[in-house]
């Protein structure tokens, strides 16, 4: 085992210990929000169920690309140690699961405003069909499982990220939003095209950006995967030819050793998201005549975006949590 493998194996290990304890100090709360990072890499079983964690910055990342408002019904199906969940603002209907009870005991009590249930997020979605605002997450994905989906083969198994994202689609509300981290090859792979032709056919893809392969460097693994956003249409609503925004970042501020850098595209692709985004609004306003509010579009609005710029010039924007 590496040196940043026995980092992690030691720092889970102190935070189970902490999780026998009925209070947590800010300190040691902030410790396990931080350092506690699953068992992804760490457990050549192979059983640590795709335990790579999301880095906060890409979080927050996704969290200012929907820009979720207060009220909205919001599900994180796979929420590992609920870092999906950090910061997001109160007056928020978090509904999030998590295979692993040592993850979602760890989700539950970091994140005391969400409801998390300890148990399997894909049966958990087919409970909610049609449900909810915004679908948020990073499903596990890789070894196939047995599931109950459209795109199991003759042995009934299924790449698990395609049955997150099927049942994702279907518990989404009309005009309701699903963003994910997923692994590139679902969106390239010949043996994933029937999964793509349904998920287009029963969504419109708005964006898929590019993630350079170092940004889950210290949660372990260098698969190269993509931030998709989807949404469910409503049935009233023409969106005639729409444009898809595809994105390329190369530079997420560590690099393929995890040493800090100072490139990070991520702000300036938020702000071309956010402009995308408005001439998205006006082009179905003007196709259907109509004020896009009236049809309850959760639509992220620029001005509530604070993209700076830092004093080597560099975008930034503010991190939600
Ligand atoms: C790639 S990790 C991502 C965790 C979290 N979404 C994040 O981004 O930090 C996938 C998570 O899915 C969990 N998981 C695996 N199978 C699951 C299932 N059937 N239902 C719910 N969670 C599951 C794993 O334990 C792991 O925490």
């Amino acid at each position: 085992m590496g040196r940043k493998e026995s980092k992690r194996f030691a720092d889970n290990k102190k935070v189970r210990e902490l999780l026998q304890k009925d209070e947590w100090t800010k300190e040691e709360e902030e410790f396990i929000r931080l350092s506690y990072s699953g068992y992804g890499a760490l457990n050549s079983s192979g059983s640590h169920l795709g335990q790579y964690f999301t880095p906060q910055k890409i979080v927050s990342f996704i969290h200012n690309l929907l820009d979720i408002p207060t009220g909205a019904t919001v599900c994180e199906p796979s929420c590992g140690g609920g870092g999906f969940l950090n910061g997001l603002t109160d007056g928020v209907d978090i509904k999030a699961c998590e295979l692993a009870y040592e993850a979602a005991e760890v989700a539950q009590r970091l994140y005391p405003y969400a409801q998390i249930e300890q148990g399997d997020g894909l049966e958990f979605l087919e409970k909610h069909k049609e449900s909810f605002n915004y679908i948020i997450g990073n499903p596990p994905y890789g070894s196939a499982i047995e599931a109950k989906s459209r795109f199991a083969n003759k042995k009934g198994k299924v790449d698990p990220v395609v049955v997150f994202l099927e049942k994702g689609i279907e518990a989404l509300q009309e005009g309701g939003i699903l963003a994910m981290v997923v692994p590139d090859n679902i969106l390239s792979d010949n043996k994933f095209q029937s999964f793509r032709a349904w998920a287009l056919e029963n969504a419109l893809l708005l964006t898929s950006i590019s993630l350079p392969t170092e940004t889950f460097y210290f949660a372990g693994t260098s698969t190269k995967t993509s931030v998709i956003v989807l949404q469910k249409p409503v049935e009233s609503i023409d969106y005639g030819d729409y444009p898809v925004m595809m994105a390329v970042c190369e530079n997420v501020g560590w690099d393929s050793r995890g040493r800090e850098i100072s490139e990070n595209d991520l702000p300036q692709i938020l702000f071309e998201w956010k402009l995308f985004m408005q001439e998205r609004s006006e082009h179905i306003e003007r196709l259907n005549d109509t004020d896009i509010e009236e049809v309850d579009i959760p639509t992220p609005s620029l001005e509530e975006v604070n993209i700076v710029r830092d004093s080597t010039g560099q975008l930034q924007f503010d991190l939600i949590s």
